[in-house]
């Protein structure tokens, strides 16, 4: 719900070149806030971590974080408008996640997948659509079409597990610490990739459609059947296998999906796009293919609030997300299905 005045001041916001927008991310264990100028200009990107929090229980439990959200915001907003040397007077407009995520999470600071996307903008300002991106994430593993600002089509993506999911899954099962997908990266460097979990479905499927589930419980019954046997879990192996094999068939398939697209530039976004192996395999297949590879660093490709604002900022300019403050969470929203 929102009343007339705030309706006239969507319309200047979406006419001004030069927005500055406070971006609020708390979609699952990052409460994060950023003051970002016209979509492109970081001023400030805060972003205080629960990582050691939920370190010990092995992963995110909802309750946690949303307590922890609560506690930790207000000074996490102070600290974006300190660093970016603005009072909250001077902002145009405020952009929140509200979802997809854990939903206690969100409560507080009321993503979609698009604002990782958007991340892209931030890191290389030149960057403008029409462009392929894939979007790999502990929620998300998704091939796109980015046509314009705000509009793209799916092109692929996983059925059942996203990639993020499963390196989490992987490290828990090898016993490594969360967050899964940096220690797995690490582990695997020390393994050799000789162990084969999935000797089938290598190839691309017709519709780019992935599958994780499989590899994924293939990995936990290869250590299970060790841990009956008694015998030692090879950890670096399996990390270096595992990641072989997710990533040769995740590369093949964006391959598979810019050359379809028709773009030539193929954009990556997400807390696995941080991956360096994948990273490394994408950029060898756009050097065969003839497209280029573009990453954000790591503090952009993980969750955080500069990509919210971002996203905010290019909305608004089609005169999309105005909401009330009865805007409420959501722990799914259909991509492209932001308000
Ligand atoms: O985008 P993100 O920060 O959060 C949400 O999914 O909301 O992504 C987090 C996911 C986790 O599953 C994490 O294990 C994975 O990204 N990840 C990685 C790496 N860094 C983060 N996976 C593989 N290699 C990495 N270096």
């Amino acid at each position: 719900m929102y009343c007339e005045n705030t309706k006239k001041q969507f319309e200047l916001l979406r006419n001004k070149k030069d927005a500055v927008i406070l971006g609020i991310e708390s979609s699952c264990d990052e409460t994060a806030a950023a003051v970002v100028r016209g979509g492109k200009v970081v001023l400030s990107n805060i972003i205080a971590s629960q990582i050691e929090i939920h370190r010990r229980f092995g992963g995110v439990v909802p309750e946690v974080a949303s307590r922890n959200h609560t506690l930790a915001l207000p000074a996490v907003i102070d600290e974006a408008l300190k660093t970016a040397n603005i009072t909250a007077r001077e902002l145009d407009a405020v952009a929140v996640t509200y979802g997809a995520g854990l939903i206690g999470a969100l409560l507080v600071g009321v993503s979609a997948v698009e604002a990782h996307v958007a991340a892209n903008y931030i890191s290389e300002p030149s960057l403008t659509p029409p462009f392929a991106a894939l979007v790999a994430s502990g929620g998300h593993t998704l091939l796109l079409d980015i046509s314009d600002y705000n509009e793209y089509k799916m092109l692929g993506g996983t059925l059942d597990d996203a990639l993020g999911e499963a390196f989490d899954k992987v490290a828990r099962t090898v016993g490594l610490p969360y967050p899964g997908g940096p220690n797995v990266e690490k582990m695997a460097k020390e393994g050799n990739a000789n162990i084969a979990f999935f000797k089938h479905a290598k190839g691309v499927r017709g519709d780019l459609s992935l599958s994780y589930s499989g590899l994924k419980t293939a990995v936990v019954n290869y250590v299970n059947t060790l841990k009956q046997k008694g015998e030692e879990i090879p950890t670096a192996d399996i990390c270096a296998s595992f990641t072989k094999e997710a990533i040769e068939l995740l590369s093949k398939t964006a391959t598979e999906a810019v050359k379809r697209s028709g773009r030539n530039r193929l954009v990556l976004a997400g807390g696995v796009a941080s991956n360096g192996d994948l990273r490394c395999a994408l950029a060898k297949e756009g050097k065969k293919n003839g497209f280029s590879v573009l990453y954000p660093p790591p503090v952009l490709c993980t969750d955080n609030a500069a990509m919210v604002a971002s996203r905010a900022f290019f909305m608004a300019r089609d005169g999309k997300g105005l909401a009330g403050l009865d805007l409420n969470a959501k722990s799914h929203i259909p991509f492209g299905g932001g308000k």
